[in-house]
């Protein structure tokens, strides 16, 4: 499936989808690697490339990770914080806690790893610049087809009990995140809220 998007459709309508998820369709694993085939097209310094993808399909497995991110969801989304709130983060708020209930039942879970863990001194910006866009160009490719994917990282706070889970190597191997991947309920997406450039742009003076 191909949703003939142009590139700039493509890049404004690609969301955080988590109730439009569909837990009930399976994910092709050939749809997963057309989408890793265009991810790995994205930079890396020095065209490092020490990028590996770990696609979490078994049910126990997805269980365990989305309880490590539920104890992490618990302690964030307090009802004390959420009363803090103005709608449009309300509105944000019950996505993200449709998406923590129902995390294990995504057909198909994503886990970008770096090798070699990050520098605790030195150039953050070069570590993660080094898997964060082939991390969203993975994200572009599956909107194409009509899959919806959501970048979550709560559960990096027990990284090491995920690594365990999944038998990646801690020590020596870093996780950038944790995608939900799931064909979508409908393909419509629209472009989000954000800042007006006016706020945001600075010409050789900030
Ligand atoms: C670094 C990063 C961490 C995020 N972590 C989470 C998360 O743990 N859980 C979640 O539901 N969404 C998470 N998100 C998704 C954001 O909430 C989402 O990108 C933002 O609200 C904009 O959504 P939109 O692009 O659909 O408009 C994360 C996004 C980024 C870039």
């Amino acid at each position: 499936m191909r949703l003939d998007l142009s590139p700039d459709d493509l890049l404004s309508t690609t969301r955080a989808v988590r109730k439009r998820l569909d837990f009930d369709r399976p994910v092709e694993r050939q749809v997963l690697l057309e989408c890793i085939e265009l991810a790995v097209q994205a930079p890396s310094g020095s065209n490092s490339q020490r990028w590996h993808w770990v696609f979490v399909t078994d049910p126990d497995k997805k269980a365990r990770l989305a309880a490590l991110y539920n104890r992490v969801f618990a302690t964030a989304y307090t009802p004390a914080a959420r009363d803090q709130m103005d709608e449009a983060g309300k509105r944000v708020w019950s996505s993200a806690e449709y998406l923590a209930q129902h995390l294990h039942e995504a057909p198909v879970l994503l886990i970008p790893c770096q090798w070699t863990r990050p520098a605790t001194e030195g150039s953050q910006a070069a570590y993660w610049g080094s898997i964060l866009p082939a991390a969203w160009s993975f994200m572009l490719a599956a909107r194409e087809r009509g899959l919806g994917t959501s970048w979550t990282t709560m559960h990096l706070q027990h990284e090491e009990e995920a690594a365990d889970i999944l038998g990646i190597p801690y020590a020596r191997c870093a996780q950038a995140g944790l995608f939900p991947v799931a064909y979508t309920k409908g393909t419509d997406f629209k472009p989000g809220p954000r800042r007006s450039l006016d706020e945001i742009v600075h010409w050789d003076q900030w």
